[in-house]
């Protein structure tokens, strides 16, 4: 989909379908330029009753100029409205937009006022939902199931003085919905395709088309490194271990760089404490947070910014086999430290304890781990936000704060010494699993005990990286929040 502005006036437009903001039952200015160009029909329709007074409810009305529809749709009473209002509206209006033969359409949407938000905002909101309801996963059918429907392009309407700032934002937008959907279609993938050499690939092929440095360990370079913790995860699949490291350089060589570690677990069955059967198949998507630093990379690697950013993925696969790891088995990890595994289904933080020490030597400016790694998060947070787990209260706000603005939000769960209690062991360092209550947050304690060097964030996506049931599919997040994060580092 082409997203650009159109500065001209709203009744000498040409377009398939002119989306217009009713707000109390009346048209916003180029509502009103347009209905007066067309003898009242707008106003007309409003009038007889035909658009409903619910935000979000939409009327489309075929005219006979050079405007050959408009799509009118409600944003409730009064105004200003809230940011919740307008996305849902622009949702809408664009769903609606689909079900017409409209090759184009212009949107005079950014009339509408929105509580604490510009021009920018409204036209980065209405491309993100765009490309969001755009977005089909049809590479695993034989034939297409759906014909590609509505429009190929979105102009924004506005005011000469916006259009470089709105053209900008629509720039960012699309740079990260590219990224979205390659951490949806990277999830979506089942475990026999998307295999930890596919992630790999993926990788080279950014590398090559962005021109960034992608380096990928093998098994050997693993065991040079002394991965101990990974290498025992990986051991009971019959895929080779891949450890991708995927460099942007946007800035000058001395400049600490952002470094994302993702789980790239690309099929979870537990290993020998293996997981029922029901809802197994969701275990593909244990490699979500692999997709989200991919998926970051494209987009920021796309807009440009003046930042160093790290992308670092264990993958591996987490397999029960005649050489899988089995409980109680005790593992030297890269760090040093010992762990007795006594649950294998708790793999996740045993491949990122060792990609956390290895991002040691970036001497990074921070570190963000991004994981499917708990059932525990689900049970806490629900499907809404993403756990977030820091020492540092200045590195929680700064993600939240990203959250909240790319609408992909997290929410800060404890880390306190006192849960550390839970991962003691009577054989090695520690264990890699506390008890059932407040499993979110001993995962990520685990996880602390490897990330002393640099200031750490952990994003707990279990919850938020892909919907179950009739609509089953990987939803891209939190590249959304990741791309804020590192675009403000960037600006700052
Ligand atoms: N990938 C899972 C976490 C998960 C489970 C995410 C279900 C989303 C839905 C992770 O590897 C895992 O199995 N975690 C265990 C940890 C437990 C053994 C301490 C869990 O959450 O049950
Ligand atoms: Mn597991
Ligand atoms: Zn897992």
């Amino acid at each position: 989909m082409q997203f650009s502005t159109k500065t001209t006036a709203p009744e000498k437009t040409r377009t398939g379908c002119a989306i217009l903001p009713v707000l109390g039952g009346k048209p916003t200015a180029s509502g009103k330029a347009i209905d007066a160009a067309c003898g009242g029909a707008i106003v007309a329709a409003i009038a007889r009753g035909d658009l409903a007074a619910k935000a979000g409810s939409t009327l489309l009305v075929g005219l006979p100029g050079s405007i050959e529809r408009v799509l009118l749709v409600s944003l409730g009473d009064t105004g200003p409205v809230t940011e919740k209002t307008f996305t849902d509206a622009a949702r809408a209006a664009l769903r609606s937009l689909q079900g017409t033969g409209a090759r184009d359409a212009v949107s005079w949407l950014g009339d509408i006022k929105v509580t604490g938000h510009g021009a920018g905002w409204k036209a980065r909101t209405q491309a993100l939902v765009a490309r969001d309801l755009a977005y089909r996963f049809e590479t695993m059918k034989s034939k297409p199931e759906s014909a590609p429907r509505g429009p190929g392009s979105l102009a924004i309407g506005c005011e000469r003085t916006d259009a470089s700032a709105i053209n900008a934002e629509l720039k960012v937008a699309t740079a990260l919905s590219d990224g979205t959907d390659l951490a949806r279609d990277l999830g979506n993938l089942p475990g026999n395709v998307c295999t930890p050499a596919y992630l790999a690939d993926t990788a080279r092929k950014l590398g090559k088309q962005f021109g960034l440095k992608v380096e990928v360990l093998e098994r050997k370079q693993m065991e040079s490194l002394k991965m101990g913790s990974l290498l025992a995860v990986a051991q009971g699949s019959d895929l080779p271990p891949k450890f991708i490291v995927i460099r942007y350089e946007g800035a000058a060589a001395k400049t600490a760089p952002i470094v994302l570690v993702g789980k790239g677990i690309t099929f979870d069955t537990g290993g020998i404490s293996l997981k029922p059967a029901p809802e197994m198949d969701e275990m593909k998507f244990d490699m979500c947070g692999a997709a989200s630093v991919l998926g970051t990379m494209r987009a920021i690697a796309a807009i440009g910014p003046r930042v160093n950013l790290i992308g670092v993925i264990p993958a591996c696969e987490n397999m029960p086999s005649g050489r899988a790891t089995r409980p109680g088995d005790v593992v030297t990890s890269m760090s040093g430290q010992t762990i007795e595994i006594l649950n294998t289904d708790a793999e996740g933080r045993l491949i990122l304890c060792d990609a956390l020490t290895y991002v040691e030597r970036f001497k990074p400016a921070a570190v963000v781990d991004i994981a499917t790694l708990t059932g525990a998060c689900v049970i806490a947070l629900g499907n809404h936000h993403s756990g977030l787990f820091t020492r540092s209260d200045a590195l929680a706000s700064e993600l939240a704060g990203c959250g909240q603005d790319a609408s992909d939000t997290c929410w800060r769960m404890p880390l306190d010494d006192e849960y550390q209690e839970g991962l003691k062991s009577n054989f090695a360092d520690m264990g890699n699993v506390g008890g059932r209550a407040g499993g979110a947050v001993t995962a990520a304690c685990f996880l602390a005990r490897f990330t002393k060097a640099y200031e750490w964030a952990h994003l707990d996506i279990a919850g938020t990286a892909w919907k179950s049931g009739a609509q089953k599919g990987a939803s891209g997040r939190p590249v959304g929040l990741l791309t804020r994060f590192v675009l403000g580092r960037a600006a700052s």
